[in-house]
């Protein structure tokens, strides 16, 4: 049910009773009013310390880091197990000086968008880099991951059409797929199955799947040996998202469909360079004339500023350090099992995670906010994640693992959970 100001009274808003998403569709005569009834709810957030998202860092996102802690206006120490930087390559020295001395000779940023003058050697290297690396023909690199997705989906589909999604998949899936005139149906969470049954109703339609390698929120592996093969039955394509699975799933670290042994089987590959490779910036890869059309077609390619030179430059550089030495992501498994364990160990629900992207479930919202609150003043920094992120019911942490995090920095990660989860033991919604 909307809201609307009939259900407040302005200065005395209790945000225990509402979330960020019920202001979606507030009623009023005026667009602006909202605002009005959402800052109040966010003094009243803040004030019972809840208002844990944004917090300024200043300093690398290295596994502990300096935050500014606006609960108590100071800047702290805090472990970082929130940033996707799997492998520690956004401060690898290598990468830092590649992206300094790029800096150096072509300056700060693309400065126009690809098709006019913002397409520079290195991202026609960065490209091709990709390209072979993922076993495609060609690539394009897009500006973020949620661009690739949206320009790739947007630039692909038609009236008519219709792209089945996994119901988990990310909002730049979603949001691809709303951008254009396509219809569009979910099945349940990797579940071949029903994905079967939604693909027969579908008979005589131009059909994508759209499926993510690692799942974002809960870290479990799509079922490519069954989704696969039913794609292929029914003919239709597959758009498969290793954002948070490039580097870390394969043997070459090509992902979940080389772990799988499918990769030949996918028609577009979607990927970001903000985790793993520790950058910004998306691909799409696919065979020459499809990645050829999406250059003209994809709207968030085409009318928007293309990757800066440096930033193409980095990631090269972690493409080269990756290719000769791949011990930081032995280490990140090794992390990886270990706090798997240990939380598991520490009767912690972590959901079906195989991967390093680890949910600790925290139930509904409130019990969020109450552990969130917690957690932030013992000095752990994690993912808080709520509606409509994921289901109102099923709100969780989620704790990003990285190399380079030591057993000690993993112990206390685990122990401060575990404490917050026992402080609120007797704790009941209302309470
Ligand atoms: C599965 C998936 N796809 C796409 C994106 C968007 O990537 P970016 O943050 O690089 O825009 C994300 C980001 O978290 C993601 O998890």
């Amino acid at each position: 049910m909307a809201l609307s100001k009939k259900d407040f009274d302005l200065k005395n808003i209790n945000s225990d009773k509402f979330s960020t998403f019920d202001f979606v569709n507030f009623e009023s005569d005026d667009m602006f009013e909202v605002s009005e009834y959402f800052w109040e709810y966010v003094q009243d957030f803040a004030r019972k310390k809840y208002l844990v998202y944004g917090q300024p860092i200043s300093s690398a996102p290295t596994p502990e880091f300096d935050v500014l802690d606006r609960n108590t206006n100071t800047v702290r120490k805090f472990l970082n197990f929130c940033s996707y930087n799997y492998l520690g390559y956004s401060f690898h020295p290598e990468v830092k000086k590649t992206v300094q001395d790029t800096i150096s000779k072509y300056g700060t940023g693309a400065v126009s968008a690809p098709l006019l003058s913002g397409y520079y050697d290195l991202t026609q290297k960065l490209e091709e880099s990709i390209a072979q690396f993922k076993g495609q023909e060609a690539a394009v690199v897009f500006p973020t991951g949620y661009s690739a997705n949206l320009g790739t989906l947007s630039g692909i589909l038609r009236s008519g059409d219709v792209a089945v999604m996994d119901i988990l998949s990310h909002a730049s899936i979603y949001d691809g797929v709303f951008l254009s005139d396509a219809d569009y149906k979910v099945f349940a969470h990797n579940n071949p199955r029903h994905l079967e049954k939604v693909l027969q109703s579908l008979s005589g339609k131009r059909v994508i799947v759209c499926i993510e390698g690692v799942y974002s929120m809960d870290g479990d592996l799509a079922n490519l040996p069954e989704i696969v093969p039913i794609c292929k039955k029914y003919g239709a394509k597959i758009l498969l998202d290793e954002a948070h699975a490039t580097l870390v799933f394969g043997e070459r670290g090509g992902g979940v469909g080389e772990h799988f042994g499918v990769e030949d089987d996918i028609d577009i590959t979607i990927g970001t360079f903000s985790k793993a490779f520790g950058a910004i910036g998306g691909f799409a890869s696919g065979n020459m004339k499809l990645m050829t059309y999406l250059r003209m077609s994809a709207r968030s390619y085409v009318f928007s500023c293309a990757m800066a030179p440096h930033t193409a430059a980095g990631i090269l550089k972690v493409m080269e350090l990756y290719q000769q030495d791949k011990s930081n992501k032995i280490k990140l498994w090794e992390n990886t099992h270990y706090i798997q364990k240990r939380l598991t160990e520490a009767g912690l629900d972590i959901g079906d995670t195989k991967s390093q992207v680890i949910p600790v479930m925290t139930g509904e919202d409130m019990r969020l906010r109450e552990i969130s609150k917690r957690i932030m003043a013992k000095g752990l920094y994690t993912g808080i994640v709520t509606f409509p992120a994921v289901p109102k019911k099923r709100t969780r942490l989620r704790l990003s693992i990285s190399s380079n995090h030591t057993k000690e920095q993993m112990d206390r990660c685990v122990d401060i959970i575990k404490e917050a989860f026992d402080e609120i033991k007797n704790w009941t919604p209302g309470n």
